[in-house]
């Protein structure tokens, strides 16, 4: 079984999971041959993340990462999901049970953890690698996810509309407003947040805007007036994809935690990165719509914008492991 030092080593890698705002809402209790996750409700985001879902969702794949973390180390492990009914907030156990050469593949997909960022950066003109969607949707389907690339033009469009729509509600929110700032920051190497510099420096013609972090205003969503003779700025055109669940509950978040950790790890291992755009499921009326728009089967849980890097990628800080795991 992992020791303590082999736990913390676990736990380092878990907790470059991304959380939404950065917030890391997560703490780790590791003994003997387990280790625990759990929310940490005193980090929650009343106004973006009303009943917690994309917190726990952002657990889900911290406890996914502390999965291809040990398997890479040559354990085998087996996952509790909300193994205590009168405590949802202990949202999973990861349970060492052996030992097993780890594959080439658990190799690469754990060195993934450190070299995954979320790219919010005009990615390359080019299509996704043949092959790879479906590749994502078997692997999705193992934790009971589905994913559903928008292509079709109609939903593309319903798509950029709801996005807008969702986030220009939540700029007439004062809560939101203030939520927003207390977690942007100005220093990279502040702990937790999201700093200033992974985001981009400029608005962009796209049908996937990303969050506008400086909250409708601000020097990194303000480019210059352009001039009469300027050029047409170049048009973004990203893939982006949908992973929903049959259930809405905390299960199915944990699970959509996992399999976004999973596809995380997969695409960066194939040289692409990601950008969630949740403006179109932070609310529940705008959720609903989007779920009625694009006819879906389920819920809708995570919308991602895929692509091909076009610059270097920022690393976000963490902080520090022992602040968050507890070794009994
Ligand atoms: C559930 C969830 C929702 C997120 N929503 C957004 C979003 O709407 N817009 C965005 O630009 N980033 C979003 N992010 C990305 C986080 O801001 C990012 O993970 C965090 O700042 C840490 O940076 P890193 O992913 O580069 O490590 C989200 C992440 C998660 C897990």
């Amino acid at each position: 079984m992992p020791d303590q030092a082999q736990w913390t080593q676990v736990v380092e890698q878990a907790v470059r999971a991304p959380s939404i705002h950065n917030t890391q809402p997560w703490t780790f209790i590791a003994s003997g041959d387990r280790l625990e996750v759990r929310r940490d409700t005193s980090r929650a985001l009343p106004a973006v993340d009303p009943t917690g879902r994309q917190q726990v969702l952002s657990c889900g794949v911290a406890v996914q990462f502390a999965v291809m973390a040990l398997r890479a180390s040559g354990f085998t492990t087996e996952l509790d999901l909300l193994p205590e009914p009168a405590d949802p907030e202990h949202l999973a156990t990861v349970r060492v049970v052996g030992q097993a050469e780890p594959s080439a593949s658990d190799v690469r997909l754990a060195a993934a953890i450190h070299s995954r960022h979320t790219d919010r950066a005009p990615f390359l003109a080019e299509p996704l690698p043949a092959g790879l969607v479906d590749q994502l949707q078997a692997e999705a389907g193992q934790d009971g996810v589905w994913l559903k690339p928008i292509t079709r033009v109609e939903e593309e469009a319903a798509v950029a509309v709801l996005l807008d729509q969702g986030e220009q509600q939540e700029l007439r929110d004062p809560a939101y407003l203030a939520e927003l700032q207390a977690w942007t920051r100005a220093d990279l190497d502040a702990p937790d947040g999201v700093p200033v510099a992974a985001l981009p420096r400029e608005g962009r013609a796209t049908n996937a805007p990303v969050r506008d972090f400086a909250g409708g205003g601000g020097p990194h969503d303000a480019p210059a007036t352009p001039a009469d003779d300027d050029p047409p700025p170049p048009v973004e055109h990203p893939s982006v994809v949908l992973l929903g669940t049959a259930a809405d509950d905390r299960a199915a978040w944990v699970r959509a935690g996992t399999a976004l950790g999973r596809l995380l790890l997969s695409i960066t291992d194939a040289g692409l990165a990601a950008s969630p755009l949740t403006q179109a499921l932070d609310q529940g009326w705008v959720r609903n719509r989007l779920t009625a728009r694009l006819d879906l089967v389920g819920h809708p849980q995570m919308m991602l914008r895929l692509g091909r890097p076009s610059g270097t990628q920022v690393t976000t800080a963490r902080r520090p492991v022992a602040e968050v795991l507890h070794v009994a």
